[in-house]
C-alpha cells in the first residue's frame, strides 16, 4: 500500500550543524495494516510520517502509494510517476493536493479551528471539492455519526473534551474518504481510558473502511493494543521491524527490549534488582531467568515439568500474560535453584520446548 525507500531528510540545526532526522528509511506497509512506528522523542517519527503526505519533502528517497503512483525526491526536488504510467515528471501542486486528499492525518493536539463549530471543522476539507452544500451536509453528518458525535454538531472545540476533539479530528481526516490515515501521537495528550476509546475507534475504522493506518507513538501500550506490525526508530533509522507478536516475543535491539519491558510488567524487575530485594538476589548456584512463552507453549506445565525432570526448584518471581492480536504471550521470571548442571539441563529443556530463555543473573554478579 505504501512503500518507502531510502528516505533521507536533514535539517540545519540552530547551532549551525545538520541533524539527520531521517537517515535512509525503507519500509513496506501493507493494505489494511495498522502499522506502528515507535521511538523516543527526536527519533525522526514525525518527520517520517510527514514525508508520506509531503508536508515535508525528503532530500532523497521514493514513496510509492497504491492508487497514486511513485514520488521520488532527488536533492530535495520532487518527481512523480502516476500509477500505471512510466514517465516521470516534476511533481506539481495538483499532484500533492490530490495525494493529501487521499491521505488523512491526525495529530496530538487535534489542530481544530477554534472559532469554527464541529460541523464547520469537518466540512472544511470538503470545500472546493465540487460538492454541493447539501452533499457536504450529508457527508458531515455521516462522518459525525461514524465517530459517535452526532449530538455535538453545533458545539465549538472549547466545549469538547480531549477525546471528543480527537473524534472531530478523525471525522475531518476521513472527510474525503481516504484509504490511508496517518496518526502522529494522536493519543499522547489523552487520559488512558480516553486513549482506549480512541484506539478502539481507529481499529473499528480500520476494519469497517479497510483503512490503512500508520500510528506514530512513543508508547508501547498503543502498539500492543492495536498495531499489526511495528518499526522501531532510533536516530533517524529503523533499527527493528516485524509483526507486533514477533517483536514482543523476541526483541533484538536494546531499545526494543526497553520498550517491551516497560509494558510487560518486567519493568518492575529492574526496580527489584536495583533495590537488591532478597526475592531476586541470586545466591551462588542459583540463577534468575526470564522465560518468554509464545503461543505454542504453555507456561505452567513446562515450568513444573522442567522442575520435576531435572530436580530444580523454579520459583516464580514475576509473571505476566499479554494478549497480542488475540495470541497469548507469557513473560515469567523464575529463580532456579539446584545443581548447576541440573539448572543448565532444565534451561536446555525449556529452550527445546520453544521457550525463550534469558539468564538475568547467574549468581556470580551480586
Ligand atoms: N523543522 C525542523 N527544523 C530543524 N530540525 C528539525 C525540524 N523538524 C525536526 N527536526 C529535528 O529532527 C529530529 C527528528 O525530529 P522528529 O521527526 O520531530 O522526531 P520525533 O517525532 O520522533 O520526536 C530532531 O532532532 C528534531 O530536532
Ligand atoms: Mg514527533
Amino acid at each position: 500500500m505504501i512503500e518507502l525507500s531510502g528516505i533521507r531528510k536533514s535539517y540545519q540545526s540552530p547551532g549551525g550543524g545538520t541533524v539527520k532526522a531521517l537517515d535512509g528509511v525503507s519500509l513496506n506497509i501493507g493494505k489494511g495494516d495498522i502499522y506502528g512506528v515507535i521511538g523516543y522523542s527526536g527519533a525522526g517519527k514525525s518527520t517520517l510520517v510527514r514525508c508520506v503526505n509531503f508536508l515535508e519533502t525528503p532530500d532523497e528517497g521514493r514513496v510509492t502509494i497504491d492508487g497514486f503512483g511513485a514520488f521520488e525526491s532527488r536533492n530535495g526536488k520532487l518527481f512523480f510517476t502516476p500509477e500505471g504510467e512510466s514517465t516521470q515528471r516534476a511533481a506539481g501542486e495538483a499532484d500533492l493536493r490530490r495525494l493529501r486528499r487521499g491521505v488523512g492525518m491526525i495529530f496530538q493536539h487535534f489542530n481544530l479551528l477554534d472559532r469554527s463549530t464541529v460541523f464547520e471543522n469537518v466540512a472544511y476539507p470538503l470545500k472546493h471539492t465540487g460538492r454541493s452544500e447539501a452533499e457536504i451536509e450529508k457527508r458531515v453528518l455521516e462522518l459525525l455519526d461514524l465517530v459517535e458525535l452526532s449530538d455535538k454538531v453545533d458545539n465549538y472545540p472549547s466545549q469538547l473534551s480531549g477525546g471528543q476533539k480527537q473524534r472531530v479530528a478523525i471525522a475531518r481526516a476521513l472527510a474525503n474518504d481516504p484509504k490511508i490515515l496517518l496518526s502522529d501521537e494522536a493519543t499522547s495528550a489523552l487520559d488512558p481510558d480516553v486513549t482506549e476509546s480512541i484506539l478502539s475507534l481507529l481499529k473499528s475504522l480500520n476494519k469497517k473502511l479497510g483503512l490503512t493506518i500508520i500510528m506514530i507513538t512513543h508508547e508501547m501500550a498503543v502498539i500492543k493494543s492495536i498495531c499489526t506490525r511495528v518499526a522501531v526508530m532510533e536516530q533517524g533509522r529503523v533499527v527493528e521491524e516485524g509483526s507486533v507478536y514477533d517483536v514482543f516475543s523476541s526483541p533484538r535491539e536494546v531499545i526494543t527490549r526497553r520498550f517491551v519491558a516497560a509494558t510487560s510488567g518486567l519493568g518492575n524487575l529492574g526496580k527489584l534488582i536495583s533495590g537488591k530485594s532478597p526475592l531476586v538476589k541470586a545466591a551462588p548456584d542459583n540463577q534468575l531467568v526470564n522465560l518468554t512463552f509464545g503461543r505454542e507453549c504453555v507456561a505452567e506445565a513446562l515450568i513444573s515439568q522442567a522442575s520435576r525432570k531435572f530436580e530444580v526448584n523454579l520459583s516464580i518471581v514475576l509473571a505476566n500474560v499479554d494478549l497480542l492480536q488475540d495470541s497469548p504471550l507469557g513473560f515469567t521470571v523464575v529463580m532456579a535453584q539446584g545443581k548447576p548442571e541440573n539448572i543448565a539441563a532444565a534451561l536446555d529443556y525449556l529452550r527445546a520446548s520453544g521457550v525463550r530463555v534469558e539468564v538475568i543473573d547467574d549468581g556470580r554478579n551480586l
